[in-house]
């Protein structure tokens, strides 16, 4: 069985069908992305452990719940990852933050690596890679792989718009590694772009083109 799930909230769907748009311009996408990256990790992150604590309110003693557990590292790719990376801040501030700078050979399309700086701590923590597109998956893979290298056991890969290609490398090369993805798209181009997704992440981001 392939280690997906698909989060297709109705917001999620709508958001991501303006995002796909191409008349959407870079302000739009920016903020569009970010929106699709909190609903997102709402479900990303539903599994969290919780423990019991008592808290005084004004009324009374209340037995209730916080997280516990394993503390949360998030991951950009960059550069697109970048634009989901405030969303998820935004939803646990105390997560640390690492980066895998990667871009893929136009002629290979396999990622070559210019950066990457991880938490100290990394292998007591629980991960979760951004990175907006899930083409072929090399880029994924390789950054899961700098990861693993440091000692950490739980790893996460959130994405926006996945197609089968990039899915079942994933689950080949690194079958522990749950994706979470918006939308499973039918194929990928010659040139590795997904069809029909939404172009170049990004450029599109950043307006780069
Ligand atoms: C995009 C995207 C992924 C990668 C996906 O990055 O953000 O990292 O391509 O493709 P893959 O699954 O085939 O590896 P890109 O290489 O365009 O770099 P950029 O974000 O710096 O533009
Ligand atoms: N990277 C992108 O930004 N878009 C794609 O469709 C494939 C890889």
């Amino acid at each position: 069985m392939l280690n997906v799930t698909l989060i297709n909230h109705p917001l999620i769907q709508h958001k991501l069908s303006i995002v796909r748009d191409k008349n959407t311009n870079t302000k739009e996408f920016r903020e569009l992305v970010s929106e699709i990256a909190m609903l997102m990790g709402y479900e990303v992150t539903r599994d969290m452990p919780l423990k019991e604590v008592e808290i005084e309110t004004p009324m009374g003693i209340a037995k209730t719940k916080v997280i516990s557990g394993k503390k949360l590292a998030i991951v950009p790719v960059l550069r697109a990852g970048l634009g989901m990376m405030d969303a998820m801040l935004k939803l646990i501030p105390s997560a640390k933050v690492g980066h895998i700078g990667l871009y893929r050979d136009p002629d290979t399309l396999n990622p070559v690596e210019y950066y990457c700086k991880l938490p100290y701590d990394a292998d007591e923590r629980d991960f979760v890679i951004l990175d907006p597109m899930l083409a072929t998956g090399g880029s994924a893979s390789a950054a899961i792989d700098y990861i693993k290298q440091k000692g950490v056991k739980s790893i996460k890969l959130m994405c926006m718009i996945a197609c089968n290609e990039g899915i079942q490398r994933i689950n080949e090369d690194h079958p522990d590694v749950q994706i979470y993805c918006a939308a499973i798209d039918e194929k990928l181009d010659s040139h590795g772009y997904i069809i029909p997704g939404l172009g170049d992440a990004g450029d599109r981001l950043f307006g780069t083109k």
